[in-house]
């Protein structure tokens, strides 16, 4: 990749507690990519790590007022909050700031990332907050480390590769339902198809997502479409794939679905039960023949989700559905996968495999996004970029396919 940080101004803004050890090294990174980093601290940082390690890593002074955070704030190309407790995550989001810290996030309109501490507590009105600072910010999980970071602000101010292009994403689990209050689903959460959106739609694509049941909401400025059943998920990724030039299938889709669903709740009888179950629709290999051997067509993407011979599968998989690429990942790990807010992949292509790091979503997600950048350009039937976004899509969408 280029060198997106040379030569930009940056503030790292860093709360106290016991994360701010770690600023001096994301400090150190800062400056080492050739960005010109000035600090900016809450009135706990120094409780926790001395100014002067932060001031001598970046060779600058240390901003601690409201002031001169602002006055940071207006200068800079980005800004990256470091460690950030519940104190500043609030102050922040509801526009009370009382220190540099806080002033350099709020008054700045460059691009920001906010990495908060691995100590913040889980509170649900916190992850409100965060999530209200996540319209104009890039919010990553808790306590990922420096390097993640790091690489968030990269991608932060590096270039919108995805501009005037149209993303389909499908993530999230299905529901199949045996009786209205029984059905046959998995545990995927669809973080990683939303991390995907999310970053999609941040580096310039227009961006429908298909999201099944879960309890994640969907990214802004991203239209979503909710699906429950493999059947819904295939009408919808029908209809959207036509106008997309870029297809991503993370939807952890079931391959069964009861023949004959009861309209009433099953009781409970002597003996026992067999259900009876069809095959669902293979969506993506439903678009990868629809769109063989057609010009243009949209670079498609899978997934493998194995427990055993995960890149011998993943190969087989990506033959079979015809696609481009097939991000494969174990999900027989418990630390990474299904419900985790880390994954490690191997993302396998027609030309060779590159392994991706253990990683928040978020950054895997830029991974993938990079493979499918070089996709779109190297591919010559690939579908152009269009001039005008579809105004179908600058609207948001709510449940089942309704538009709102
Ligand atoms: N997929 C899909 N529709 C299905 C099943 C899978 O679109 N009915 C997509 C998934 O979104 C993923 C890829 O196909 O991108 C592979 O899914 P996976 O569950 O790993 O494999 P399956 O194709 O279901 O094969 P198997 O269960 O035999 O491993």
């Amino acid at each position: 990749m280029s060198a997106p940080l040379n030569s930009r101004k940056l503030v790292l803004a860093v709360d106290g507690g016991p994360d701010a050890f770690a600023s001096a090294d994301v400090a150190r990174r800062l400056v080492r990519a050739g960005a010109a980093v000035r600090v900016a601290v809450t009135a706990t940082t120094e409780r926790w790590l001395p100014a002067l390690t932060l001031a001598t890593v970046t060779r600058s002074s240390v901003a601690r007022s409201v002031e001169e955070g602002r006055n940071l704030s207006r200068e800079a190309d980005g800004v990256l909050v470091w460690a950030s407790g519940a104190e500043l995550v609030s102050g922040i989001a509801t526009g009370r700031v009382i220190d540099a810290a806080g002033a350099s996030f709020l008054y700045s309109s460059a691009p920001r990332v906010l990495a908060p501490s691995s100590s913040l507590p889980e509170a649900g009105w916190l992850g409100a907050l965060l999530r209200a600072l996540s319209e104009d910010a890039l919010v990553l999980a808790r306590g990922r480390p420096p390097n993640e970071a790091v690489r968030a602000v990269e991608r932060a101010l590096g270039p919108r590769d995805l501009d005037g292009r149209r993303v389909m994403v499908t993530a999230g689990p299905t529901r199949e339902h045996i009786d209205p209050v029984r059905f046959i689903s998995n545990p995927a959460s669809g973080r990683m198809g939303i991390s995907l959106a999310e970053i999609a739609a941040r580096r310039g694509a227009e961006v429908t997502l298909l999201l099944g049941p879960t309890s994640l909401l969907p990214p802004p400025r991203v239209r979503t479409l909710r699906f429950e059943t493999a059947d819904r998920l295939f009408e919808l990724a029908s209809e959207t794939a036509g106008e997309s030039d870029v297809i991503i299938a993370a939807a952890a889709v079931g391959d069964y679905a009861p023949v004959s669903p009861m309209g009433r709740k099953m009781k409970k009888r002597e003996g026992e039960l067999r259900l009876v179950l069809r095959r669902t629709p293979d969506v993506l290999a439903r678009l990868g023949e629809r769109f063989e051997g057609k010009e243009p067509r949209p670079v498609l993407v899978g997934f493998a989700a194995e427990t055993e011979n995960v890149i011998a599968n993943a190969r087989r998989k990506l033959v079979e559905k015809r696609v481009d690429l097939v991000v494969a990942n174990d999900v027989s790990r418990t630390d990474t996968g299904f419900e985790s807010v880390e994954n490690e992949v191997t993302l396998v292509g027609h030309e060779g495999e590159e392994d991706v790091p253990r990683a928040d979503k978020l950054v895997v997600a830029e991974a993938i996004l990079d493979r499918v950048v070089d996709l779109l350009a190297s591919s010559p039937s690939a579908i152009g970029r269009r001039e005008e976004p579809l105004d179908s899509l600058r609207r948001r969408t709510t449940t089942d396919g309704r538009e709102s």
